[in-house]
């Protein structure tokens, strides 16, 4: 029985299914990986999804790591789960992203969705439930679980349970566009936790008004603001995997000045009007031409919802657009790659003269906190106020309204321009601030607070 579990939608490893039948595990990175390698795996479960049907292979073969606990979830109920609350309702309203004339609608097809949900949520709770020893600290993970800390304290009132969220949190009038029980459901869900954690004080303060607006009151917010270990950063950023990527990329660039950008190909990260600002720099800072290239790391997510797909394909058309109006036979203005490559990411973070990460809204995003730390010069960093990274990171950062283009294009004009000295300087106090709370501490945090806790009573029926 484990005295620690750590339950969330995708778990650090997941499996691919050959033609020939082969599985090929892929091991994920990220805080959660980092941050539970603190605690011994004789004494942890990782609880996750079956994403695929390579995952659902390796359940089937009773293939797997120690220490990690798949679910092998009806495809049917999984996919409404995850692409069609999570990802489509649930995402939509913390990162306030919804077509408001024509969205978000919610009708029969909805409750039936929200029904696969539950269950889901539910199955999560029953293998904590049977996993977990006596008193044990149950860390549940982001808006996928949101309905497990209830149900597991239904369960086992026994254990301790904590909830972190890793997105912003809805403001009650984004939140209060949910029909009224299942918005319930959903605060109530969360609430049977004893303690729930946030990347940010705003992201707490608007899940406190949504209860209090829901009539809900005792709230047991806490923030964990999540940074990055820069040891192992660095040392992952200078493998001789990623030199190689570094010369082909100085190679493509040659001496001209870089901005970077790394995402997912995600609604909330805002890529569009991130081109459009480069666009208008180049138009407006003529003597930008020919000396800068747009490195854009935009690869594929969530490519089931056709909102993604739109929005991939918007993406790769502006920066052709801008590649047609302003490249010359040796300058190609924007390259955007599409691998997930992390190796390649780092190559391009060490190689960032400007960073831009401008989020609409953002739970911290990390590469804000990357590229300060393994830019080989130092880089200045364009940030908007959306993304939670910005609470820590504003006084160092050039920040920008995300929406106005403009001010994001002087911003880049600014940060190129920025004197060396400056940018060190900058520079340093970036990084100082984006290792303040390693994943490690960040984890070991929680799991400390949660076991100095009195486990909380049931929420009232
Ligand atoms: C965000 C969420 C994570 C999620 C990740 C990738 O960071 O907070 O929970 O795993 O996006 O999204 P995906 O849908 O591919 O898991």
């Amino acid at each position: 029985m484990a005295t620690v579990l750590v339950a969330s939608n995708r778990g650090p490893v997941s499996y691919v299914l050959g033609e020939d039948g082969s599985l090929a595990a892929r091991r994920g990175g990220g805080g959660l990986v980092s941050g539970l390698s603190a605690v011994s795996s004789q004494e942890s479960v990782w609880v996750c999804a079956a994403l695929g049907e390579g995952d659902r292979e390796a359940v089937r073969r009773g293939v797997g790591e120690p220490g990690v606990r798949m679910l092998d979830i009806a495809p049917d109920v999984y996919a409404d789960a995850y692409n069609g609350i999570a990802n489509s309702v649930l995402w939509f309203l913390h990162h306030h992203l919804y077509d408001i004339p024509r969205e978000p609608v919610f009708d029969a097809e909805f409750r039936r969705r929200w029904e696969s949900y539950r269950g889901y949520n539910h199955a999560f709770a029953e293998a904590l439930a049977a996993e977990a020893a006596e008193g044990a600290a149950v860390l549940v993970q982001d808006y996928h679980l949101a309905l497990v800390p209830g149900r597991l304290r239904d369960l086992r009132p026994d254990l301790r349970i904590s909830h972190f969220t890793h997105t912003p949190w809805a403001s009650p009038e984004y939140l209060g566009m949910l029909p009224d029980d299942i918005r319930e459901e959903l605060l109530r869900g969360m609430l049977g936790a004893d303690e729930l954690g946030f990347h940010t004080r705003r992201w707490a303060a608007a899940f406190t008004d949504c209860a209090a607006a829901a009539g809900l009151g005792d709230t047991r917010v806490a923030v964990y603001p999540l940074g990055v270990d820069g040891d192992d950063l660095r040392a992952l950023a200078y493998r001789p995997e990623v030199d190689e990527r570094r010369a082909a990329l100085r190679h493509e660039i040659g001496d001209r000045r870089t901005i970077v950008r790394v995402d997912r190909t995600e609604l909330s990260k805002n890529i569009l009007r991130g081109l459009q600002a480069y666009r208008e720099l180049l138009t407006t800072h003529p003597e930008w031409r020919d000396r800068v290239v747009h490195l854009a790391s935009a690869y594929p997510s969530r490519q089931d919802l056709e909102s993604y797909r739109a929005y991939t394909a918007a993406v790769a058309a502006l920066a052709d657009e801008i590649n047609t109006e302003f490249g010359t036979a040796d300058w190609q203005p924007v390259i955007v790659s599409v691998q997930d490559d992390f190796p390649r990411s780092l190559a391009a973070y060490r190689l960032a003269d400007v960073a831009l990460v401008n989020p609409v809204r953002d739970g911290m995003n990390l590469v804000a906190k990357e590229i300060p730390v393994v830019s080989e010069a130092g880089c200045a960093l364009v940030l908007s106020t959306g993304a939670g990274a910005y609470e820590e990171l504003k006084e160092d950062a050039l920040t920008v309204n995300p929406f106005d283009v403009s001010q994001t294009a002087e911003a880049l004009h600014k940060a190129l321009s920025m004197p060396p000295a400056e940018r060190t300087d900058r520079t340093k106090r970036l990084t100082a601030a984006a290792t303040a709370l390693p994943p490690q501490r960040w984890f070991l945090n929680q799991l400390e607070s949660l076991r100095d806790r009195t486990p909380a009573p049931s929420p009232t029926p």
